[in-house]
């Protein structure tokens, strides 16, 4: 019923941005706590029953292939945290028209699953590693478990996964002294490695611009060591990292600058909270309700459709963070799916 029934360019919005990526929260519950993204205090989770079923979050994946939605991204909180997540992963590779599908995971629960994952067809799995000491990870995730961590980036390699990639959030005063040991982990492995400027998306807004430490000064920092770096010309626009290789040697890096260099021109990206709210941007102030339409009984698949086109529609042009017109959105990162 959902196929071919919407016109493939109705996730076009007032921008001409075409829309092909749906991230996709399962869970807000996670098994650490990382000052970036969690409150450091007492958290009231959603109650099981307030997020969406397997079965409804591939429904909605139905009607947004249809709309030409490509690649789906599974998030959280930390997705590996729900129960057997594999079963989506599952379900959405077997959807028409479906290219990629990805997970984003703290690794910690990895080892246990890596197996599972490849099995169920997951396509790439990106593993958040800022740091390589464990009591620099204490101090982010407010919690022990870097060891589990690398043992899941092993556990996925031995699984054969051959797109992995690490996601290095850069916080100016705490993970300088990572940024070389992490290139020298990832090369030494064939891992791709990003680094990430640290957005206003934590519950506690600790976020203040003096702890961004920006792609350009990591960037500097890995010169030092391995000589200069030059861009690569992007094969995708509307991907977020800019890559740098090296001028002569092999080894390359992606820098994700939302606060210094914002890319939101070239997004292709929405949103599915995990109690099934649709967000046309992490600095989304509003969000389209798909829940209450998918539990109302007999609805058709256009007005779930609709309410993707609404939220397209509305799309801004860009998240304005650092001005003085910035909004916090009144979720977290971890609320919202990372
Ligand atoms: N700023 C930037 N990235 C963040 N993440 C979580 N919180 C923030 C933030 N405040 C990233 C993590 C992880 C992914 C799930 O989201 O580094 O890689
Ligand atoms: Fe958990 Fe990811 Fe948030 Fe860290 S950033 S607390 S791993 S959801």
């Amino acid at each position: 019923m959902s196929d071919s029934s919407f016109l493939s360019d109705s996730l076009v919005d007032r921008f001409g941005r075409m829309h092909r990526s749906l991230r996709v929260s399962v869970t807000d519950r996670c098994n650490i706590r990382c000052f970036y993204c969690m409150p450091a205090g007492p958290l009231a989770f959603l109650p099981r029953q307030e997020v969406l079923t397997y079965e409804e979050i591939a429904r909605v994946a139905r009607v947004a292939t249809s709309l030409g939605i490509q690649k789906f991204r599974i998030t959280g909180g930390e997705p590996l945290v729900r129960s057997e997540v594999w079963r989506l992963v599952d379900r959405l590779v077997c959807i028409d028209g479906v290219e990629e599908v990805a997970l984003t995971t703290n690794g910690l629960l990895l080892a246990e699953q890596a197996t599972q994952l490849a099995r169920a067809g997951l396509d790439r799995i990106n593993i958040s590693l800022d740091t390589l000491r464990e009591e620099i990870f204490e101090r982010i995730a407010r919690h022990r478990g870097l060891y589990r961590v690398l043992d899941g980036i092993a556990a996925a390699q031995d699984a054969g996964f051959t797109k992995i990639r690490l996601n290095a959030l850069s916080i100016r005063g705490l993970t300088e002294e990572d940024i070389v040991p992490l290139a020298a982990y990832a090369f030494e492995r064939g891992l791709e490695l990003r680094f990430i400027e640290f957005m206003p998306l934590d519950a506690d807004e600790s976020w203040k611009t003096e702890r961004v430490l920006s792609g350009d000064a990591v960037r500097a920092v890995i010169e030092d060591t391995y000589g200069p770096m030059i861009p690569v010309t992007r094969q995708d626009p509307s991907q977020p990292a800019v890559d740098f290789e090296f001028a002569d040697r092999p080894g390359r890096i992606g820098f994700i600058n939302p606060v210094t260099a914002p890319f939101c021109g070239d997004c292709d990206r929405l949103r599915l909270t995990a109690e099934g709210q649709i967000r046309n941007c992490l600095f989304s102030t509003r969000e389209w309700d798909l829940r209450s339409l998918l539990r109302e009984g007999e609805i058709d698949d256009a007005e779930l459709a609709a309410q993707f086109a609404a939220a397209v529609t509305e799309k801004k042009a860009g998240h304005v963070i650092d001005t003085p017109a910035f909004l916090r959105p009144e979720r977290a990162m971890y609320q919202i799916g990372g």
